[in-house]
C-alpha cells in the first residue's frame, strides 16, 4: 500500500524527434547530431540563492539534508570536466560490454588495414606483372585485391554484429535507471524540472548515446588509427607526397570544423523551436475545452503557423548548411588529387618515384579519402555525445533529499497517532524575504481522530498535508507517526501507513480497477479479495457509475481520465486513498467537485471508513468542516486555533471570516475565497450562534 508518487501519465511527450539522418552515401552514413538545449536550461528558473530558513530547526540525523535548498546551480558544472573524463562517466554503464565494443573495434582496424593493404598489392602487381606483361601473375594480383575486399566486407559485418547488442543493452541499462532516477527523486525536483526536458533527455540524448557508442566511439578511434598508418605509408613512398597529401587535407579537416559549430548551434535552435511547436499543440490540445468554448481556435492556429514557419526556416537553414558542406568535401580532396597528380608526375619525370609507387598511392589517398572526411563529423558526433552525457547525468547527479533512514525504525501496527512539532517548511524558490510558508505549526491528531484543517486559499493547507508522507521534508521541526519521527521509518512503510488523496484527482491511463488498487501491491488484482476492497472503496466514494462505463470497473480511462467529469474523477481518487486502508488517511480537499448531494452521501460512507482511522481533511467547503471531530485553523503559517466546529466559531474572528469565505464561494458569491477574501472581520463582528446555523445548513 503506498502512496501515490507516480509521475503522472498528464505530463503528455512534447514529441518525440525521430533520429533524421543526413544524407549521405549510405555507407557513410552517419547519424545526425541530436540537439540539445544548453545544460540548465531544462531547470526552472529559480530565483532564491541557496540559503538556510529563517528558524534555526533541530536537524534531525536521518533527513541527509534536510535543510537543504536546491537551486539550478546544484548540480556539478559538468563543464568543468574535459570531453574524455565526461564520457568516461559513462563507463560503469558499458563496462559489462566493454568486451564485445573493444572486439568491435578491432574488427573495424583490420577492416581499414585490409583496405589499405589493397593499394600495396596494386604497386607489386603493376611494378612485377604489368611491367613485365605475365597474364598469369596478373590473374594472381587480382585474386588477391579480391579476397582482400571480401575479408575487409566479412570485418565490417563482424563490428556492426559486435557493436550493436552492446549498445542497446548500454542504452537500456541508461534509460532504466533514468527512469528509476526520476521515480526515486522528490517532488521538489519535479517542481524544478521541465518534464518536456526530461523526456527529451530519456529519450533522445539517450538514443544518441547507444549511437555514439556503437558508431562514433568506434569509428573516430579506427579512423584516426587508419589515417596514421596511411600516412606513414603514403610517407614512406615519397616524402613529398605524404606533404602534399597532409597540406591539402588539412582545409578539410578545418571545414569539417567550422561546420559542427554552425551546424551545431543551428540544430540546437530547430531543437528549440521544434520544443517550442509541441509545447503548443500539447497546450491546445489539453486546453481545446476552453480554446473552443472562447473561440481562441483562429488565434492559436496563427500562433501555431508563425512557429511552424520559424522551425521551417531553421531546418532550411540547416539543409542549406548540409549541401555547403558537401560541396566542399567534394571539391577539396578532389583540389588536393589534382595538386597531388601534378607533383606525382613530376616526380616521376624527376626519376625520384616510379609509376607503381604512384598509382599506389592514389589508391591509398582513395582509400583514406572517407576516414579522412570522416573525421570532422566523428568530433562533431563525440562533442554531442559529451552533451548528451552531461545532460543525462545532470539528473543522475541530482542529489536525492528524501531517502529512507540508515537504520529504518518500524511501526508494525500504528495507531494513527499523527502529530507536528514545531513544523516550518519553505519551498526552495522561495524568496529569502519571505517568512516560512510553515512557521511553527503545532498539531496532534489523536488516533481514530477526523481533523478538518481549514485557512485561506495559499495559508499552505496544501503543502502541510505534503508533508506526513515526505512528498516534501520538513525545513524544521518534525512530523510523527505514533511517536515515531516520520523521516526514521523507512519510505516503503511510511506510505503503507498515510495514504492521500489531492486535490487534483490524477488518474492513470489504466482500468478504473487499476486505478483504485493502485496502492494495493499486496493484493492479486483478479482475486476475489481484491475486488471485495475495490466494491467497498467505490462505494464509500459514491462511485456507482463505474458499473455504466462500457467494460465496468475494467474499462481504461482516457489520458488523464479526461473522458471522466471532475467530480467522477474525484470520486476514483478518493477511491483509491480509501482501498489503500492506510492508519492516516491525508485528504487534500477530495470533495470540491462534488455536488452538493453526493458530497452527502460521500460524507455518510466515509464518516464510517474514519471511524478507524485518523483523517486529516483540507475543507474548502462547510460540509466537509461538519464531517471532523475537531478543526484546526492555519492562519499565518501557524495553527492558530483547534476545536470543535461551534466552538472556534464562537472563539476566533478569523475562523468566522474563513468559513464565511467559504460559503460565498460555495454559493457562487465570486472571488472572495479564492484568494481576495475581504479584510478579517472584527472580533464580535457578527452573531457566531448565527454564523453556525448558516453552516449547518
Ligand atoms: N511546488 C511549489 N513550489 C513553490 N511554491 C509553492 C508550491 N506549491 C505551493 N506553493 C506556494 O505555497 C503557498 C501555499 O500553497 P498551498 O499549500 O497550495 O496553499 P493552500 O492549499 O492553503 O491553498 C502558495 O503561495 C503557493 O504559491
Ligand atoms: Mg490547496
Amino acid at each position: 500500500m503506498h502512496t501515490i508518487v507516480f509521475t503522472p501519465v498528464r505530463r503528455p511527450p512534447p514529441r518525440s524527434h525521430a533520429p533524421r539522418l543526413l544524407t549521405l552515401p549510405a555507407d557513410r552514413r552517419l547519424t545526425q547530431r541530436l540537439p540539445h538545449r544548453a545544460p540548465a536550461s531544462g531547470r526552472r528558473p529559480a530565483s532564491a540563492s541557496p540559503r538556510l530558513p529563517r528558524t534555526p530547526a533541530p536537524r534531525h540525523p536521518s533527513a541527509r539534508h534536510p535543510t537543504r535548498i536546491m537551486t539550478s546551480t546544484s548540480a556539478p558544472a559538468p563543464a568543468a570536466l574535459s570531453t574524455p573524463r565526461a564520457l568516461a562517466r559513462l563507463l560503469p554503464f558499458a563496462r559489462p560490454v566493454l568486451g564485445r565494443l573493444v572486439l568491435g573495434a578491432v574488427s573495424a582496424l583490420i577492416a581499414s588495414l585490409l583496405a589499405l593493404g589493397i593499394p600495396l598489392v596494386l604497386e607489386i602487381v603493376v611494378q612485377g606483372p604489368i611491367a613485365s606483361g605475365d597474364p598469369g601473375q596478373i590473374v594472381w594480383g587480382a585474386v588477391a585485391v579480391l579476397a582482400l575486399g571480401l575479408l575487409e566486407a566479412a570485418m565490417v559485418w563482424l563490428r556492426r554484429w559486435f557493436v550493436l547488442a552492446p549498445a542497446t543493452a548500454v542504452e537500456y541499462d541508461i534509460r532504466q535507471g533514468f527512469y528509476a532516477r526520476l521515480q526515486r527523486l522528490p517532488v521538489a525536483f519535479h517542481d524544478r524540472w521541465q518534464s518536456g526536458q526530461l523526456l527529451s533527455r530519456m529519450m533522445q540524448d539517450i538514443s544518441m548515446l547507444r549511437r555514439w557508442l556503437a558508431f562514433g566511439l568506434v569509428l573516430l578511434v579506427v579512423n584516426v588509427l587508419t589515417i596514421l598508418v596511411g600516412l606513414v605509408l603514403l610517407f614512406r613512398w615519397h616524402w613529398l607526397l605524404g606533404t602534399i597529401f597532409l597540406i591539402c587535407s588539412a582545409p578539410l579537416w578545418y571545414t569539417g570544423y567550422r561546420f559542427e559549430k554552425s551546424y551545431g548551434s543551428l540544430t540546437r535552435q530547430s531543437q528549440d523551436q521544434a520544443g517550442d511547436l509541441a509545447t503548443s499543440v500539447e497546450e491546445s490540445v489539453h486546453g481545446i475545452r476552453v480554446l473552443k468554448a472562447f473561440g481562441r481556435g483562429k488565434h492559436a492556429l496563427q500562433k501555431f503557423t508563425r512557429q511552424a514557419e520559424t522551425l521551417r526556416e531553421t531546418e532550411l537553414r540547416k539543409a542549406r548548411a548540409v549541401g555547403l558542406i558537401w560541396f566542399w568535401l567534394v571539391l577539396l580532396p578532389d583540389i588536393a588529387f589534382a595538386l597531388c597528380l601534378g607533383a606525382g608526375i613530376y616526380l616521376v619525370q624527376l626519376n625520384q618515384v616510379t609509376v607503381a609507387e604512384l598509382v599506389a598511392f592514389f589508391a591509398m589517398a582513395t582509400v583514406l579519402r572517407w576516414p579522412m572526411e570522416s573525421i570532422g563529423f566523428l568530433f562533431s558526433f563525440m562533442l554531442d555525445a559529451r552533451t548528451a552525457t552531461d545532460r543525462i547525468f545532470e539528473v543522475f547527479d541530482e542529489e536525492n533529499t528524501i531517502v529512507d533512514p540508515d537504520q529504518p525504525a518500524a511501526v508494525t501496527t500504528p495507531r494513527g497517532a499523527l502529530v507536528f512539532e514545531g513544523v516550518h517548511f519553505r519551498y526552495q524558490d522561495a524568496a529569502p524575504t519571505e517568512r516560512d510558508l510553515l512557521d511553527g505549526v503545532d498539531l496532534a491528531l489523536e488516533p481514530g481522530e477526523t481533523m478538518a484543517l481549514v485557512g485561506l486559499t495559499g495559508s499552505g493547507k496544501t503543502t502541510l498535508t505534503t508533508l506526513p508522507t515526505r512528498l516534501y521534508d520538513v525545513t524544521g521541526g518534525r512530523v510523527t507517526l505514533d511517536g515515531v519521527d516520520v523521516r526514521d521509518l523507512s519510505l516503503k512503510e511510511l506510505r503503507t501507513h498515510v495514504g492521500m488523496a489531492f486535490e487534483d484527482a490524477t488518474l492513470f491511463s489504466q482500468t478504473v480497477r487499476d486505478n483504485v488498487l493502485l496502492g494495493r501491491e499486496d493484493l492479486d488484482p483478479a482475486s476475489p479479495e481484491a475486488d471485495e476492497v475495490l466494491r467497498e472503496a467505490l462505494a464509500v466514494a459514491q462511485a456507482g457509475f463505474v458499473d455504466e462505463l462500457p467494460d465496468g470497473v475494467d474499462t481504461v480511462i482516457g489520458e488523464e481520465g479526461l473522458s471522466l467529469s471532475g467530480g467522477q474523477r474525484q470520486r476514483l481518487a478518493l477511491a483509491r486513498a480509501v482501498a489503500a486502508r492506510p492508519a492516516v488517511l491525508v485528504l487534500d480537499d477530495p470533495l470540491s467537485a462534488l455536488d452538493v448531494d453526493t458530497e452527502a452521501l460521500v460524507e455518510d460512507a466515509l464518516r464510517e471508513v474514519l471511524a478507524g482511522t485518523t483523517a486529516l481533511v483540507v475543507a474548502h467547503r462547510p460540509s466537509t468542516v461538519m464531517l471532523a471531530d475537531r478543526v484546526a485553523l492555519l492562519e499565518q503559517g501557524r495553527v492558530t486555533a483547534v476545536g470543535r466546529h461551534s466552538d472556534l466559531l464562537r472563539e476566533s474572528a478569523h475562523y468566522r471570516h474563513v468559513i464565511s469565505s467559504l460559503e460565498l464561494a460555495e454559493r457562487g458569491a465570486g472571488g472572495v475565497a479564492e484568494g481576495h477574501a475581504p479584510d478579517d472581520p472584527g472580533e464580535g463582528d457578527r452573531d457566531p450562534d448565527l454564523r453556525e446555523s448558516e453552516v449547518t445548513r
